[in-house]
């Protein structure tokens, strides 16, 4: 009896010290969310993390506690400190081992800034602007983007599942950039085809959310219970691959294996192996979301004035088509690939971020979901999809300010050239060549359904017609 009441007395205190004397005690939220993660983790075990965050800000505004030690932002003032102070902003938390492969680190799962640095120090050139408008590389890209629309339109009138095909497009580029020549060619070659579909239809969001909270738990049962890794045959490619010595000079491997202080294979491969899956559902959903919007009949006009731009500047260079960038950008902005929240933990002392102060050690985050609509001043009708708002010069600050898709600053995403040639380079081959339209018979659904970080149609299909025009 007396246990029970201590132990009550015990949880009595815990929540009066959250909800009243911690120093995150001022910021608005929910007060049963502030008192226990418990809440946190029903929304994020229900897959409903970023929706729930994002009606907590249309609620209380611009900064709210979403749990005892953690915050959520939605404003420039909190992007410039948590992402870009000090070049790389603040330390990643622990959330990012989940991305660790052949339990070796990659860059994007190294939590802190240093060692970061120096691993990005190895390749980061290949990944720079000037390096993606190369003719190598832009040739590799142009032949997977025809390769795709020569899928697309090899039965005419009958529709093609544009889902599954992007995603080979996205995985044969990027393992084209990583280690030209023994890229995968899923476009073309069946067995390739299989090693996308292993990777795409898994759902490994309750998975990977028991390792990070139940490690121990996890680890326990994978033991016991042999579970599926989605990216088996694509693990045991790139680390073969990363023995190799004949590969092109182009490509990321090439660089890792030039560099005089040599780093172990299973070190690179996992490097190489988190490019290509950072590379394949990004891309791949960012277009499977765009192309599908501007096939319905509401984006007609949109895919005629995009079919006019491309027309009139055939010898234009990809990034000074300004409708094109519109496009994509407004597709970026609609539906972002990474929706969800990038969380940081406050350096020692704490810091004031957006005018609240929050203690060191406090899970600090943005999402591009909220920061892409809540603020209505400088997204007018966010839920619209309108490419002509990118191209208006007023307010123009304001809007790359909060597009963030691509997050921003040091740890920002590596591949944002590549991504955003591939993009265009395969709207370019679509709109010059063809029209399309929502097959009659497509009934899945696209609405976005969250994967940690990422997100992706729930339907995991999308019928589309390509109706050739030249
Ligand atoms: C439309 C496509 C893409 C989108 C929207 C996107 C988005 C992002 C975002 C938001 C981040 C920051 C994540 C965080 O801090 O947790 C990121 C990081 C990263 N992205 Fe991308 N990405 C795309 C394509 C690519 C491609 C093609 C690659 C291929 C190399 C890539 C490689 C990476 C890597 C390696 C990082 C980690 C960077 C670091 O830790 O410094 N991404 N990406």
């Amino acid at each position: 009896m007396l246990t029970i009441y201590f132990i009550g007395l015990g949880i009595l205190w815990i929540v009066y010290d959250r909800l009243l004397l911690s120093p995150l005690s001022k910021i608005p939220g929910p007060p049963l969310a502030s008192a226990t993660r418990l809440v946190l983790m029903y929304y994020e075990f229900t897959r409903r993390r970023r929706r729930w965050i994002h009606q907590l800000h249309v609620k209380y505004g611009p900064v709210v506690r979403i749990a005892p030690d953690e915050v959520s932002f939605a404003n420039w003032d909190a992007v410039k400190e948590i992402y870009v102070s000090d070049g790389s902003g603040y330390d990643k938390t622990s959330f990012y081992h989940l991305f660790d492969n052949y339990e070796h680190e990659c860059m994007f799962s190294t939590l802190d800034k240093t060692p970061h640095g120096e691993r990005k120090k190895r390749f980061s050139d290949r990944y720079s602007k000037s390096f993606i408008m190369q003719a190598e590389v832009m040739d590799g890209i142009r032949e997977r983007a025809e390769g795709f629309v020569a899928r697309c339109t090899e039965k005419a009138g009958v529709a093609a599942d544009i889902y599954i095909y992007l995603h080979c497009y996205a995985l044969d580029c990027i393992t084209y950039h990583l280690y030209d020549p023994h890229g995968i060619r899923s476009l073309t070659e069946a067995p390739d085809l299989m090693k996308v579909k292993e990777l795409l239809y898994h759902d490994n969001l309750q998975d990977s959310y028991s390792q990070y909270y139940f490690p121990k738990l996890f680890r326990l049962l994978s033991r016991v219970s042999r579970r599926a890794d989605r990216s088996r045959r694509l693990s045991a490619q790139i680390l073969n691959t990363a023995r190799r010595s004949d590969i092109s000079n182009h490509t990321v491997l090439s660089k890792f294996q030039s560099s005089s202080e040599q780093l172990e294979t299973k070190s690179i491969a996992s490097e190489l192996l988190d490019h290509a899956i950072a590379g394949i559902d990004t891309t791949g959903d960012g277009l499977c979301f765009l192309l599908h919007h501007l096939s319905l009949p509401a984006s007609a006009g949109i895919q005629e004035a995009l079919r006019a731009e491309l027309a009139e500047s055939a010898s234009v260079p990809l990034d000074e088509l300004p409708y094109l960038d519109a496009v994509v950008k407004e597709g970026l902005r609609c539906f972002s690939p990474i929706p969800m929240s990038l969380p940081r933990r406050v350096p020692k002392g704490g810091r004031t971020i957006a005018g609240a102060y929050v203690p060191e050690d406090t899970i600090v985050s943005c999402q591009a979901y909220t920061l892409h609509r809540l603020d209505a001043s400088v997204f007018p009708d966010p839920e619209e999809f309108r490419p002509e708002r990118w191209l208006k010069e007023e307010g123009a600050l304001e809007r790359n300010q909060l597009f963030f898709a691509f997050s921003t600053g040091g740890r920002g995403c590596i591949g944002k050239h590549l991504a955003l040639l591939e993009m265009k380079m395969l709207l370019r081959e679509v709109y010059s060549n063809c029209r399309t339209r929502v097959a009659g018979e497509m009934t899945a659904s696209m609405e976005q359904d969250d994967q940690i970080i990422a997100s992706r149609p729930i339907g995991q299909k999308c019928l589309i017609l390509f109706e050739k025009t030249v």
